[in-house]
């Protein structure tokens, strides 16, 4: 497992959202009501809408463009729509802030 600094929790607003690209990879982060931070690829499974301008429900993101809902924490897409999107394990240092993503390389 490889950590990488992605950012800092002070830089998302309690329910917001914010971008960040891992290799190549858009990911949106989001910080829940619960205050859980939580990473998925910022890219809707149905036609590529940005999650992370989607409204967050619970743990649940709607996409802003056709509206599905989309689970935050494993990714998939809620029924009657299929799919999925890929998710990133994340990691807070309590005394920083400072985020972490977790990656296989
Ligand atoms: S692109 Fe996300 S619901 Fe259509």
């Amino acid at each position: 497992m490889v950590k990488h600094l992605i950012g800092n929790i002070s830089e998302i607003d309690p329910k917001g959202s914010r971008t960040v690209v891992l290799e190549g990879t858009e990911i949106a982060l989001f910080r829940l009501s619960d205050g859980d931070i939580l990473a998925v690829e910022n890219k809707c499974p149905h036609k590529g809408g940005k999650l992370s301008e989607g409204m967050v429900c619970g743990k649940d993101v709607h996409c802003p463009l056709h509206d599905w809902k989309i689970d935050l924490r494993s990714g998939c897409v809620q029924e009657p729509d299929t799919g999925k999107v890929s998710t990133y394990e994340v990691e807070v240092d309590p005394v920083s802030g400072a985020i972490y993503c977790l990656t296989e390389s």
